[in-house]
């Protein structure tokens, strides 16, 4: 999910209020939300266990492995399990590396919660973070909540938390422990802070939420990735594998990345990129050609299912596909409401596999990175729904206000690692199955991954050398 501060201005009054009476004897209308029945997590064909044990990459670091559960469809969310407060209880938290705060359901009690898969987490008064406390600072800047005023010493620090799909969470912030299994085998508990949250917008308070709250990946002060780094717990290193069927796995620190192979880019500086995981300006083919639309700026964000493209490659994409696959059999169809965009086959589709002769891949060249191309295979772009129809997994940014950013999203980046180094300000990529962990010691390069660069140069030396041509007929 991107957050976004933009729509908050109106809930914040709103806030301000509430949290007011927070704490105080608010008689709870939500006691039901705690007796919701606990959801079992999909195991999937992941046979990542329960926090694994890896090497540290680097000396003095250690590293912290989850495994995940959720997939792109149906679900539309990859999730990780935490053990969180004292005693720990575990929660379900959807993997958001678009955005900083990690916050869960809270009984603070609950205005606006939705039943989710376990008890809502119930802080205590001394759990609060006081609002002088510099990460408190860090988030009310981020969501324009801190004016030049500052704040009185030892007020709760309320927060109001929005993103690019309407969602919004508020609440108050509070630090409790994280039980964390690290790779040299100890066991810690480090205190982080993170959003209780006690007004939820988006889904509707009686539709399960399939999670307990997010888990805030982003570049930010306040995230948990930059709190375990700041504790000096682990390098400032997060990576993810999405696995295409399902599960995969997520971890801190980078003791897990592999040494060779690795795709890497340069994070984008820009003022509108810097907030987001972006390898910066990326110009897009289809096939072995360019959409011809002018380079356009990548975020990666594993909270978001799908992938958005922005106004012009959007309609150039729609283009070259339906050129692509005329005189092919297979049709647009409006029979699936998955989607926006289906086709249909001579007969029902069963697995991707049935479709993705059809489609070409889509690829991405970072111009940032030397040679830092991405591919996007078909069953990177494209779901096999219940009706056997094949949809298109990339949608109209523009309809949800996106603008000129192109979203890569959770579809996109099944069955690849991907690594987001905030020490080296580098992102990285390698194909490979997610179903179970890397070797990263090995050093013979069969660590079951394979790198986008191999197969991609000899094609793209031609098409880099046409690209000067392609841009002039703008
Ligand atoms: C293991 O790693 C953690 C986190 O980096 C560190 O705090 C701890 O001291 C290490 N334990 C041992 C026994 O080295
Ligand atoms: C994408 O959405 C915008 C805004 O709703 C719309 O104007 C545009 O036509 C859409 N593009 C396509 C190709 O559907």
């Amino acid at each position: 999910m991107m957050a976004t501060s933009k729509h908050n201005s109106v809930l914040l009054a709103a806030v301000l209020i509430a949290a007011a009476v927070l704490f105080s004897a608010i008689p709870s209308t939500h006691s039901a939300a705690s007796a919701s029945t606990p959801k079992k997590p999909r195991l999937g064909v992941s046979t990542v266990p329960s926090q694994v044990a890896v090497d540290a990459g680097s000396v003095g670091f250690a590293s912290v492995v989850f495994p995940l559960y959720g997939d792109v469809y149906p679900h539309g969310l990859y999730y990780a399990s935490m053990s969180i407060g004292d005693p720990p209880k575990p929660y379900f938290l959807d993997v958001d590396t678009g955005s900083d705060l990690t916050w869960l359901q809270c009984d603070a009690p609950c205005v606006r919660c939705s039943k989710g898969p376990h008890p809502l987490y119930k802080p205590t008064k001394n759990k609060l973070v006081p609002c002088q406390d510099p990460l408190c600072e860090a988030v009310q800047r981020a969501t324009g909540m801190r004016d030049e005023n500052g704040c009185e010493p030892n007020q709760q620090c309320d927060y109001v938390v929005g993103y690019a799909d309407q969602g919004s969470s508020t609440g108050v912030l509070v630090r409790d422990g994280f039980t964390l299994r690290f790779s040299n085998g100890s066991l810690a508990r480090p205190r982080l802070a993170f959003g209780c949250g006690y007004d939820q917008q988006g889904i509707g308070p009686n539709a399960p939420a399939p999670t307990d709250g997010v888990l805030g990946l982003g570049r930010g002060k306040s995230s948990i990735l930059s709190q375990l780094s700041d504790a000096r717990l682990t390098r400032n290193v997060v990576g993810h594998c999405l696995g295409r069927h399902g599960g995969g796995y997520l971890f801190f620190g980078d003791g897990l990345v592999p040494r060779s192979g690795v795709t890497w880019s340069p994070m984008a500086r820009t003022t509108v990129l810097a907030k987001y995981y972006s390898p910066g300006q990326a110009s897009i083919y289809f096939g072995s050609k360019s959409l011809g639309v002018r380079q356009q700026q990548m975020v990666f964000d594993s909270g978001s299912s799908f992938t958005y493209f922005a106004l012009q490659p959007y309609q150039s994409l729609l283009n070259a596909i339906t050129k692509d696959l005329s005189g092919k059999p297979i049709k647009e169809t409006h029979e699936d409401r998955a989607l926006p965009v289906c086709w249909k086959g001579p007969k029902a589709f069963k697995s991707i596999f049935d479709v993705k002769t059809y489609f070409k891949s889509l690829v991405l060249n970072f111009v940032n990175g030397k040679k830092a191309f991405m591919e996007i295979p078909p069953e990177n772009y494209l779901i096999v729904t219940d009706h056997g129809n094949a949809c298109l997994g990339i949608l109209n940014g523009t309809e949800v206000g996106l603008k000129d950013l192109n979203l890569i999203g959770d579809i996109s980046m099944q069955d690849l690692m991907v690594v987001y180094n905030n020490e080296n300000q580098q992102i990285g990529w390698i194909r490979g199955s997610c179903d179970r962990l890397p070797n990263a010691d090995d050093d013979d390069d069969d660590n079951g991954f394979k790198s986008e660069g191999g197969h991609f140069e000899p094609q793209f030396l031609y098409q880099i050398s046409v690209l000067p041509l392609l841009f002039n007929n703008q």
